[in-house]
């Protein structure tokens, strides 16, 4: 592996996130996240990205979750735009529930994103649903899939922007390789994405054929480097966050901020991408120095966002 292609993420990338609500600045200006998740087996993962989502500065969060979880989702965080989705008899995602997504996706804005997977679980219709989804909307906007949309069977559907966040299980059964930054570099160049490869060490690396370079500056200060080839891919490391996040749902929080992130800057999907990842981190750190890595709960991660953005 080329060592120069290394590349570490840091507080730094933050600084974007300090001047972004200008005081002329509207609800559409700060992105709107579309978020398709849950199940009957999972529904505590949509609520958990829901959140994130709310608390990472999107302007509008709509979320599309099985319909038997609106009214008590809407009751605990009403911030967001619950739309109930028609549900399998097993309590997933339906397949006739796509006219839902395309109504609202023709109402929104141009600062936009869509995040899909966390706790759909594995039944075939909502699985179809997602190639569906897929085949129809990629290339309108930034799509990410978290979780059980993370299935290799999606990677031919989509054409535009993307980010995948697998867990090192999920990276394998995606790529059919050893988590390694070679791996990854290949990978991300076959699919044409942003591949967010997380763990204890969480590596990011740019695929896409249009890869935006201000990164390679914020992070490093030097050019975008070389182009050709997968070998020359940076891979950047994140070594924020600690033991803190291992635990059920912190996936589902990155996954909600990475898709605020994607909605205000929806052309600079690795920078946005980045960012969420260092938040998250950090915001972990902080949370670990006040509480200790043992009692807390997942969601008590947001409300250490702030913090983390001050320090
Ligand atoms: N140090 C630093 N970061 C860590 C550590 C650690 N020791 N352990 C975990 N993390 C971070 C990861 O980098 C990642 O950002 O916590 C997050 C864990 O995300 P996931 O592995 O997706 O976990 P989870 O949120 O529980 O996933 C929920 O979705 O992906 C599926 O199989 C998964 O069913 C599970 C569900
Ligand atoms: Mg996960």
């Amino acid at each position: 592996e080329s060592r120069s292609a290394e590349r570490v993420i840091t507080a730094e990338v933050l600084a974007p996130l300090r001047g972004w609500r200008d005081p002329h600045s509207d609800k559409r200006a700060q992105g709107h996240v579309f978020v398709l998740a849950g199940s009957r087996e999972y529904p505590g993962a949509a609520l958990m990205c829901v959140l994130a989502a709310l608390r990472s500065g999107a302007g509008l969060v709509t979320a599309f979750v099985p319909e038997a979880f609106v009214s008590s989702f809407a009751a605990s965080v009403p911030e967001a735009i619950w739309v109930g989705w028609p549900e399998t008899p097993n309590g997933g995602l339906a397949l006739e529930g796509e006219y839902l997504l395309r109504e609202r996706l023709a109402r929104a804005g141009e600062k936009r994103a869509l995040v899909i997977g966390p706790g759909i679980g594995r039944e075939r219709e909502t699985q179809v649903l997602v190639g569906e989804v897929l085949k129809t909307y990629s290339g309108e906007l930034p799509v990410l899939l978290d979780a059980d949309a993370l299935q290799p069977e999606f990677l031919e559907k989509t054409r535009g922007p993307l980010v995948l966040t697998p867990h090192a299980g999920e990276f394998r059964r995606l790529s059919a390789a050893e988590p390694s930054d070679a791996s990854l570099r290949d990978f991300a160049q076959r699919v044409g994405a942003v591949v967010v490869l997380k763990g204890p060490v969480t590596r990011v690396c740019d695929g896409s054929p249009r890869r935006d370079s201000c990164l390679n500056r914020g992070v490093s200060g030097e050019g975008s480097g070389e182009r050709e080839g997968a070998s020359a891919l940076p891979v950047y490391h994140s070594l924020l966050g600690g033991p803190v996040l291992a635990r059920g749902g912190t996936g589902d929080l990155l996954a909600g901020m990475i898709g605020a992130q994607l909605a205000r800057e929806p052309s600079a999907i690795l920078e946005a991408s980045c960012r969420a990842v260092a938040w998250h981190g950090l915001a972990a750190e902080a949370l670990e120095r006040a509480q200790g890595a043992e009692t807390v709960r997942t969601t008590e991660l947001l409300n250490y966002l702030s913090l983390a953005l001050r320090s």
